[in-house]
């Protein structure tokens, strides 16, 4: 008997809330009969769990002689929100004035809707009486977490759960990374796939000619805002002897060049009496290097 009059629409209150809710229409249900047929079509009998969502149902229903059924039900002589089993909050109950009464029996609550006096407010009834029905559908939409979470249903709403790397209410921004920085001697290029040194941005290391790359040479920011490893170094490829003191007299530095590059210049100096090095420092230069054809 009851046909599947419902209409639907869905609301969305500062692009954080996303409501739908329906309703039976022309087939007055008991209390626990239109709870089922919510469940049944829906997701379950609206709670209503602010004034806003009050409100809002106040002004998206019809009006119906009987009013309708909302998912608070008095249970072991507690107000209980039916979906989540809680007791609701004395702060959270929207009686109208003077209820609720303390008739025997009148365990369920029903919503005013477009009444002169106490609208968007509760009373409590009889279980047995008519009303029609007031539920809640899906609030979760693909957009709602972003492509970078969870959506999970709540009453009359819905929380995202991020995948590692994302945070935000609907998981939208990236972890970030501190920005790097060049090592001496060398550069270093990033890829941003979601936004400057955020998750998952890689940066690749490159030393000048003739030094070499200690470390690993491609960083990746992890979903805990830490790179995976620290700045690799470029190191100059010298080996020096200091018989007296620390690049002093007599101080000698070698010098060598990466596999396909040629030094040009001295390859050892020397710092002489007058605290001059005898040559300049030399330099590793790009060569072609050509592959024996056989
Ligand atoms: C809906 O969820 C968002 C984010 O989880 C929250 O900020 C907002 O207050 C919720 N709205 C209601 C009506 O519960
Ligand atoms: C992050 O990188 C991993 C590994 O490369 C990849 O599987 C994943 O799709 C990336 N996610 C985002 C959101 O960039
Ligand atoms: C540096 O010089 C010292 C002394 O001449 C020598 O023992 C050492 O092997 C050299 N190191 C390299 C990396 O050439
Ligand atoms: C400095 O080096 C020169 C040449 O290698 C050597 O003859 C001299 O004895 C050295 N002097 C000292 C104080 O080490």
């Amino acid at each position: 008997r009851c046909q599947l009059e419902s209409c639907r629409t869905s609301s969305s209150l500062g692009g954080v809330q996303a409501w739908t809710y329906a309703y039976s229409k022309g087939s007055n249900l008991q209390w626990h009969e239109a709870r089922q047929w919510c469940q049944k079509h829906f997701v379950d009998m609206v709670s209503i769990k602010n004034k806003e969502e009050a409100e809002y149902l106040d002004s998206f229903l019809p009006h119906n002689p009987t009013y309708y059924w909302i998912g608070v039900q008095k249970v072991a002589a507690k107000w209980t929100w039916v979906d989540t089993s809680k007791p609701v909050p004395v702060e959270a109950q929207r009686w109208a004035s003077e209820e609720p009464d303390s008739l025997a029996g009148q365990d369920c609550v029903e919503l005013y809707i477009k009444r002169a006096k106490d609208s968007a407010r509760w009373n409590n009834e009889k279980c047995s009486k008519l009303k029609e029905a007031v539920c809640y559908t899906a609030s979760c939409t693909q957009e709602s977490c972003s492509a970078h979470g969870e959506c999970e249903e709540a009453v009359g709403n819905f929380t995202c759960k991020c995948h590692p790397g994302f945070l935000g209410l609907h998981c939208k921004e990236a972890v970030a990374c501190k920005a790097l920085t060049d090592p001496r001697q060398g550069s270093h290029h990033c890829v941003h796939p979601n936004g400057p040194n955020r998750f998952n941005s890689s940066c690749r290391f490159h030393c000048e000619l003739g030094f070499r790359l200690v470390g690993v040479s491609q960083l990746a920011c992890q979903g805990d805002g830490q790179w995976n490893h620290p700045v690799p170094q470029c190191e100059g490829i010298m080996n020096c002897s200091h018989p007296i003191s620390t690049f002093s007299y007599n101080s000698t530095c070698e010098f060598f060049c990466d596999d396909g590059y040629e030094l040009a210049g001295q390859n050892q100096i020397r710092c002489d009496h007058t605290g001059q090095w005898t040559a300049g420092t030399p330099a590793c230069s790009g060569n072609m290097v050509c592959v024996d054809p056989l």
